[in-house]
């Protein structure tokens, strides 16, 4: 197994292994190694089954299968696997499918940074993403490293999130976006409170832990928090922590949602754009969980606004 990084900050392309064949205990120790260190690995080339990815991510823990199960599968289930989430602009009979589809519209809420299930009490540890069809322009993947970010961060504001919390809920970016979901949907994950700052278990670095569905930073007003939290999302996303990966049919690509933020790329959604997620459950928890009645104010389509509090 070959091991080459891609840029001086994260991010490491393997070769030299076959996804396709079981992993040996050495290279299940290699990659786990590796993903400790690098946050993301690329696997390019590698022209996976739906069973085989399902049989490498296994390799590195249990497998969620809440997402798909308790919502994804409300949308359609078109790859019939629990452990699978179908990352795709595809109909559940194959064609392509309309903007406004919510197979689509879950597509563009992927494109504001987020860590996987980072609004669950136990989170994911690692995702496997591999392509079946890339898109001709645009449609890359960016990652964004917490670690390096944290690294880079100016002394006072270190200190001003040493200590801080904040609250993570699961449809605050989708609210924002205008996706009409229902009440159900909406409590499926009641809000959980994280630490700002964590340390990586793996590397034993600290790094900044917020994405685009932190809503509230506790002991500051709302405001204060959330242009805090987009300041903080600004910095982490500089180019000097970002790696962009530009997908071609075949890549595999796994990622550590502990220390790393990715997003996906506007494309042109009448082009064909078809991965599929595996991702792992974490061993970590949040600190807690916070009751519906403390969820933000929705951002009210009109048809919705009697149902305001
Ligand atoms: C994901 C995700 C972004 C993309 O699969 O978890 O956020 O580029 N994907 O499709
Ligand atoms: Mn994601």
């Amino acid at each position: 197994m070959l091991v080459r990084p891609i840029n001086p900050v994260f991010a490491a392309e393997v070769s030299d292994v076959d996804l396709c064949q079981p992993l040996s205990d050495g290279q299940r120790e290699r990659i786990e190694n590796e993903i400790q260190e690098f946050g993301v690995l690329v696997f390019r080339r590698q022209p996976i089954t739906a069973d085989q990815q399902v049989a490498f991510a296994s390799s590195f823990g249990p497998l969620d299968t809440g997402l798909q199960t308790k919502l994804l599968n409300k949308v359609q289930n078109r790859l019939g696997h629990a452990a699978l989430s179908d990352i795709s602009n595809v109909d559940a009979s194959g064609q392509v499918a309309d903007r406004q589809h919510k197979q689509t519209i879950m597509t563009v809420g992927n494109m504001y940074w987020h860590s996987d299930a980072s609004y669950e009490h136990h989170p994911f540890r690692y995702s496997i993403l591999s392509s079946q069809a890339a898109a001709s322009w645009g449609g890359q993947t960016q990652f964004a490293d917490l670690r390096a970010a944290y690294d880079n961060l100016d002394e006072r504001t270190r200190d001003l999130i040493r200590d801080k919390e904040a609250v993570f809920y699961a449809n605050y970016t989708r609210d924002f976006l205008g996706i009409e979901d229902d009440e159900a949907q909406r409590q499926t994950y009641p809000p959980v409170r994280w630490p700002m700052v964590r340390t990586h278990p793996g590397s034993g670095r600290k790094l900044i832990w917020v994405d685009n569905k932190v809503f509230k930073v506790l002991g500051m007003s709302v405001p204060e928090g959330r242009v805090l939290v987009h300041e903080l999302l600004e910095h982490i996303g500089q180019r000097e922590h970002v790696y962009s990966h530009t997908w071609e049919a075949g890549d595999v690509v796994m990622w550590d949602n502990r220390s790393v933020l990715h997003r996906g790329r506007r494309f042109d959604l009448n082009e064909r754009r078809e991965m599929r997620r595996v991702s792992t459950v974490d061993d970590s928890s949040s600190l807690g969980e916070l009751s519906f009645d403390e969820l933000p104010r929705r951002w009210m389509a009109p048809e919705n606004a009697e149902h305001a509090e």
